[in-house]
């Protein structure tokens, strides 16, 4: 294990972020000492090969499984890289044991995607023990990880809060199927969300935790239809992911009343909300990028000995009929 820094792009900064360590840095980070030539990675030591340990919280789920493939591809396109990636299939203690065997292996590099704030402990543990930590999508809580990268979930909310006040002339009832509140996203899609439609005449009639799983988001319709059975009592459905806004669809369908409201979501995968709005399902979805591509750059980045931002906000495009087939448009800032 190399603790001393050689190379590093921003000395200060890093060395305010994890002093834990003993070497000054966020994390463990590799030298790039002089006169050894570059591998691949752009700054890393030529023939040296970096492991990182990647922790899914949940591959069943397509926007996840997109990740997981999208991380898997990245690494491959740098033979320096070793990849050891495993699914703790929605379950927390899973995933902490996930890390926890990354932190006895003394991988280069941990890559995250916390199913919720109960990995911060996991996370701080690893972070204190040296290793580089990046953390993906769902924050944890504290300040002990290295990088975060994700597209700000406010912005998304606060974006949903705007189309849906205009697509409903401001008045009108919404069904909201909510994220797992102890996920970070959650709140965050939501909060920005009840204030925007806080000042029109929308009311949110009925909500409810589907905690990101489309098997919950469809128990929730139901639930949903049954306690708003007349007809033209829901004009709206906002599922915080795509899965859960597909699931209301489908249960709307079944009980013959998906013509009386929209649907809005979020993720827009190409085979899964893209193609729900070109169907018709979706009237909207919001792109929620996986920084899988950024997450690999940032390990590499790491690895040369080099320290960026330390949070990297990804942007977000809304998809709707009118400009699905032109690629979506640009929303936020
Ligand atoms: C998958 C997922 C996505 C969603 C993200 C939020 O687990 O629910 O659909 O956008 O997580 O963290």
């Amino acid at each position: 294990m190399v603790s001393a820094m050689v190379g590093c792009e921003k000395p200060a900064e890093p060395a305010k972020q994890g002093r834990q360590n003993g070497s000054g840095l966020p994390g463990r980070m590799a030298t790039n000492p002089d006169g050894q030539g570059e591998g691949a990675g752009g700054g890393t030591p030529a023939g040296k090969t970096y492991t990182i340990g990647f922790s899914q919280c949940n591959s069943a789920e397509p926007w996840r499984a997109q990740m997981d493939a999208d991380v898997k591809a990245a690494a491959g396109a740098h033979a320096q890289i070793k990849l050891i990636a495993k699914d703790a299939q929605n379950d927390r203690a899973r995933q902490m044991s996930h890390v926890k065997e990354f932190v006895t292996a003394k991988v280069d590099a941990l890559i995250i995607s916390p199913l919720d704030t109960a990995l911060t402990t996991a996370v701080a543990e690893a972070f204190d023990a040296g290793i580089p930590v990046i953390v993906l999508d769902r924050a944890v809580l504290g300040e002990k990880y290295t990088v975060f990268i994700g597209a700000d979930n406010r912005v998304i909310g606060a974006e949903v809060g705007k189309w849906v006040t205009k697509a409903m002339g401001g008045r009108g009832n919404v069904v909201e199927l909510k994220g797992l509140a102890s996920s970070v996203p959650a709140a965050d899609r939501s909060e920005p969300f009840r204030e925007a439609i806080g000042k029109t005449e929308i009311k949110v009639v009925y909500d409810a935790d589907m905690e990101w799983i489309k098997a919950k988001a469809r128990e929730k319709m139901q639930a949903a239809l049954a306690r708003n059975a007349g007809k033209d009592s829901i004009q709206l459905v906002y599922g915080a992911n795509d899965p859960a806004a597909i699931a209301a669809y489908e249960v709307a369908k079944d009980a013959g009343r998906e013509k009386e409201m929209k649907f809005v979501g979020v993720d827009a995968l190409p085979n899964e909300g893209i193609e729900a709005v070109r169907k018709g399902i979706l009237d909207a979805t919001f792109e929620y990028p996986n920084g899988a591509k950024e997450a690999i750059q940032t390990a590499l980045d790491l690895f040369a000995g080099k320290m960026g931002e330390r949070k990297i906000v990804l942007g977000t495009r809304l998809y709707t009929k009118e400009n699905v087939e032109k690629g979506g448009e640009k929303v936020g800032p």
